[in-house]
């Protein structure tokens, strides 16, 4: 096991007056949280996002991302796999991130333990290029339980030599996601 420590986040509201009212930029606060992660089934589970990417159906961005995931509750730690499917209707393509929550949401786990997401020919490219998309991260959301005592983790690979991910939490990963409290 290895520990490590994300990062706390801490700043102030600040506001603009304007005759029409004021503008507000809202603050933002996380505390700093420990987590304990079990970087030998992460590194499985990264080869297995690698793995996955090259089973992607990109014929029209030929960009190729894989998405491997394990779910808490799992006693069998099933690795659930996904890539991106791509449609020519554009509109109808699917990111590897949600074919792979899909599948594991559909074997019946909802709540995310590890995500691990590869892109086959833009690792050692900076963070943005490789980095869940918007709508990937709304679908995460759904399957993590930001309170819980472990948080559910996203790792996205690197491609430097001596990294194998970098490591996040959905908070950090989406501050202000959605949620619905029914
Ligand atoms: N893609 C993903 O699979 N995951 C992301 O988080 C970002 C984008 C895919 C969708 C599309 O097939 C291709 O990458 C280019 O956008």
């Amino acid at each position: 096991m290895v520990r490590l420590t994300l990062p706390a986040v801490q700043v102030a509201d600040s506001f603009a007056p304007t005759p029409a009212g004021r503008l507000v930029v809202p603050g933002f606060a996380l505390p700093a949280r420990e987590v304990e992660i079990d970087e030998l089934l992460v590194a499985k589970l990264l080869q297995a996002a690698k793995d996955a990417a090259e089973r992607a159906y990109a014929p029209f961005s030929q960009f190729r991302v894989g998405a491997a995931v394990i779910m808490d509750n799992d006693p069998k730690n099933t690795i659930f796999t996904g890539a991106n499917v791509e449609n020519s209707s554009y509109g109808g393509t699917i990111c590897a991130e949600r074919t792979a929550l899909t599948s594991a949401a559909s074997a019946g786990f909802h709540r995310l333990r590890y995500l691990a997401v590869s892109v086959r020919d833009a690792l050692h490219s900076p963070l943005c290029d490789r980095s869940p998309c918007g709508l990937c991260r709304q679908f995460m959301r759904q399957f993590c339980d930001p309170n819980a005592g472990n948080p559910s983790l996203i790792f996205v690979q690197d491609g430097a030599p001596d990294t194998m991910a970098q490591v996040f939490d959905i908070e950090r990963l989406l501050p202000w996601g959605f949620h619905f409290n029914k």
